[in-house]
């Protein structure tokens, strides 16, 4: 197990990121859509970490020609998906087991999605049971909820689909099945999740709107148009993720007088709203467009603006769900209580990040209050302390942050370079570390 000890930050610090970890929804995504193109894709900088770096495995595993140099990918689909000879493993990822689940449900062939311990025990049923109601034939432990999952390609039919939760890899899982059905389907969620499976599959020339049309009844909807030729291939930079810019801006936000600009970061309202939370917590934060591919696209800067103020956060929760774990960090800080409310998704995450985020509190000397959807954390002071990371890389990287205020100890950091490899490489720019 590796740990690793980051060093009280005396000073402020005034940091400008342009190696900011590259999207991790966006790499997972173009390694998985460029499949449905007869053309090779090209994409710069994709994600170097451990889980887009499977999805881009698995899509050679199911007959693409992969060229890459660094973050430079050419991807090449097959003319036909192959049957791979072995299992397909998506390492810790969530969104690279959900997407490609729908993604082969409806393509001919055996497949067995698995992934690591941690992986294994996360729900499926969320995605294997709505697929199943369309004709998908899908196996795993527990009656399909746990994988490995057992996949045979088959006919699916046209849905009409509410999701009775507000995720992007259950309604990406959805439209991937929906373009490989036999008729039109619509899909619905209560408020908005991240939407890059929609820009990015419409951007390549899918049927994938919103129906805006109040008169159709379908208000809310989003109608999905089984594929009849090939789509675009991807030509596209990924964009750098606001969920890894964000424990910097963190970082500024609670460090007297620093000042942090992330570049070159996706703006899609859909991922910042951790970036807002922030921002009504009392941080100074600017939002600078600089172009549109897919979405917007351009820097965000953040600087300490005197000591924050608590929040409540309960509208718009999967707008900054990975980011929670971080946000708390600046609440822990916070003048006052703040509250964390429909929020349970929290506890099906790389970790029960309800009890991980609190317990890592309590060992900080924070006081928080639990509840089996969220919790409150009663702001003070972070205190140095031992915290393992459960295999989460947001919970390691999180403390990492609080760190700064009077050094932490985080254990069994290994998971960080599922998401964000040079985390350290840029945390050590502001403060010392000892690996
Ligand atoms: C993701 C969707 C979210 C998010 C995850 C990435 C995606 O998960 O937490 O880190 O790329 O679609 P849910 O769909 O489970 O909310």
């Amino acid at each position: 197990m590796k740990n690793i000890t980051i060093l009280k930050n005396n000073q402020a610090f005034d940091l400008v990121c342009t190696d900011i970890a590259p999207d991790k929804s966006i790499s997972h995504r173009c390694a998985m859509f460029s499949l449905l193109s007869d053309k090779p894709s090209k994409i710069s900088n994709f994600l170097l970490g451990e889980d887009t770096l499977n999805s881009l495995n698995i899509a050679k595993q199911l007959g693409a020609t992969i060229k890459r140099e660094g973050g430079e990918v050419e991807i090449t689909p097959p003319s036909k998906f192959g049957e791979p000879d072995d299992i397909l493993d998506c390492g810790n990822a969530g969104t690279g087991m959900r997407l490609y689940a729908g993604l082969l449900a409806g393509t001919s062939g055996s497949f067995v999605l698995t992934g690591d311990k941690y992986l294994r025990h996360r729900p499926m049923k969320r995605v294997v049971q709505p697929l199943r109601s369309i004709g998908a034939e899908i196996d795993g432990r527990e009656e399909g909820n746990l994988a490995p999952l057992c996949i045979r390609g088959s006919r699916l039919v046209p849905f009409r689909y509410k999701s009775p939760i507000d995720s992007a890899q259950i309604k990406s899982a959805l439209i991937l099945a929906g373009l490989h059905a036999t008729g039109t389907s619509y899909y619905k969620e209560t408020s908005l999740s991240r939407d890059h499976t929609e820009r990015m599959l419409s951007g390549m020339g899918a049927n994938v709107k919103k129906i805006d049309d109040l008169h159709s009844g379908k208000f809310g909807w989003i109608e999905i148009e089984p594929l009849s030729k090939p789509l675009d291939p991807l030509e596209m930079r990924v964009p750098a993720d606001p969920s890894s810019g964000f424990f910097f801006a963190v970082g500024a936000a609670i460090t007297p007088n620093a000042k942090v600009v992330i570049k070159n970061v996706t703006l899609n309202p859909t991922r910042i709203g951790a970036y807002k939370a922030l921002e009504s917590m009392g941080a100074k934060i600017e939002y600078i467009q600089k172009e549109n591919l897919y979405e917007p696209i351009g820097d965000i800067s953040v600087a300490y603006n005197g000591k924050l103020n608590a929040i409540t956060v309960e509208s718009n929760i999967a707008w900054l769900i990975d980011e929670l774990p971080a946000l708390s960090i600046a609440m822990a800080v916070a003048e006052g209580t703040s509250e964390i409310k429909n929020a349970k998704e929290l506890r099906v995450k790389e970790s029960d990040r309800i009890a991980t985020v609190v317990n890592g509190l309590n060992a900080c000397g924070v006081e928080t209050l639990e509840v089996e959807d969220g919790y409150s954390v009663i702001g003070g002071e972070i205190k140095s302390a031992t915290i393992n990371s459960h295999g989460d890389h947001r919970i390691a990287m999180s403390f990492a942050i609080a760190g700064l205020l009077d050094g932490m100890i985080i254990e069994d950091v290994a998971c960080i370079d599922t998401s964000f490899p040079n985390f350290f490489d840029i945390l050590s720019q502001i403060t010392e570390i000892k690996k």
